[in-house]
């Protein structure tokens, strides 16, 4: 066989999975454990989401609605935007990746931070668009000075996460105003606000990009944090409807799927589960910092539902992974340049409790 892989593609190291909680769970015989490796929403997911799914089965024989008309008339009216200007994907992920396929080409770079989602840069390199990622601050957040001045004649997409995942540090409203105030309408920032809901609970005054008039923002939420529905994959994007007409010729047709827009519908329309999430979580990060305080473990503040936590280097975070998955508790270490850093879901009360517990054990 002699089928050349083009060198972008070659160039990206592929997804390694790591053991499945049963493969550990059988290697390691916890009595309990407490998974925080992920940032999931460990309450489980909306009844009204689980009956809508079921509801929806019936018609699994026929394709999804392409446009996803009944969810979109659902989010635009909570989120008082027009339909026309949203567009929904499988996941944010997927949303992120077609605002780069739809947009971007030839020498058009992608402009970030370092010490962000992951998943962001290698969607950038998949579409063979060039990412230029900045140094942070000491502070662990974005240097928007510092990607302010880096914007050249290529660039063509700025992305900021706002809360950050996975350092958990914002922007303010001044911050990314002023920022957005020195950017040339024909550069598109992308705004990643996956975890708004929790951040808006742990700071009335977190900024919301929907409120910001600028028409070069796209933001991206998710039903996949405070909704509690990773599993299905989905999210959406709110931005100009120039942009999304064209990121729409992009998607495939039938994304999402029927039971994603289902569960989604289920889901908007369960305020009860959304504020039982919310609370668990201001509640679960408080705690987790005043027994941080306690144990004298650094962490930087969190807008998410998560907290990173920071060690001495990289063989003392491993120690501490190490111990912890002895233990049940699964947590997750970062890569450079925060390898000496590692990330802690906010759980259910026991399981943080556990999880303090088992550090408890060792420090
Ligand atoms: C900042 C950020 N954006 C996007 C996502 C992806 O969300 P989704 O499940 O909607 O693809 C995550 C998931 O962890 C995230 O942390």
């Amino acid at each position: 066989m002699n089928i050349q892989i083009p060198d972008h593609i070659a160039a990206i190291k592929s997804y390694q999975p790591g053991k499945t909680i049963p493969q550990l769970q059988e290697e390691h015989g916890w009595e309990k454990v407490a998974i925080l490796w992920n940032n999931e929403n460990t309450l489980g997911y909306s009844p009204k989401s689980k009956q809508a799914v079921i509801d929806a089965y019936d018609s699994i024989n026929y394709y999804p609605d392409p446009i996803s008309a009944d969810l979109k008339k659902g989010l635009a009216a909570r989120l008082n935007k027009s339909e026309k200007e949203i567009i929904l994907g499988n996941g944010s992920e997927s949303v992120l990746m077609l605002a780069i396929r739809a947009l971007c080409s030839g020498e058009d770079e992608f402009l970030t931070s370092e010490g962000g989602f992951v998943i962001i840069y290698n969607w950038a390199r998949i579409n063979n668009v060039r990412c230029v990622a900045m140094p942070m601050t000491d502070a662990y957040g974005f240097d928007l000075h510092a990607i302010k001045n880096r914007i050249n004649r290529n660039t063509k997409v700025i992305y900021l996460a706002n809360c950050n995942n996975p350092t958990g540090t914002s922007l303010t409203k001044a911050e990314l105003d002023n920022f957005m105030q020195g950017i040339p309408d024909h550069i598109l920032v992308i705004i990643d606000e996956a975890y708004f809901e929790y951040s808006r609970a742990i700071d009335p005054e977190f900024p919301n990009s929907l409120e910001m008039d600028y028409p070069n923002i796209l933001t991206l939420r998710t039903f996949s944090k405070a909704y509690g529905i990773a599993g299905v994959r989905l999210g959406f994007g709110i931005g100009n409807e120039k942009i999304i007409q064209a990121m729409a010729k992009a998607k495939l047709t039938f994304e999402p799927t029927a039971l994603a827009q289902a569960a989604g519908l289920g889901a908007l329309n369960d305020d009860e589960f959304l504020s039982k999430t919310i609370e668990n979580n201001t509640t679960g990060l408080h705690y987790f910092y005043e027994e941080f305080n306690r144990l004298g473990v650094k962490y930087v503040k969190s807008y998410g539902n998560f907290v990173m936590t920071v060690w001495k280097d990289k063989e003392e975070v491993m120690q501490v992974f190490d111990k912890l998955m002895k233990h049940g508790v699964l947590v997750r270490p970062l890569m450079p340049p925060i390898e000496h850093c590692i990330r802690i879901s906010i759980g259910r009360p026991e399981e943080n409790e556990h999880c303090i517990e088992a550090l408890e054990q060792f420090l």
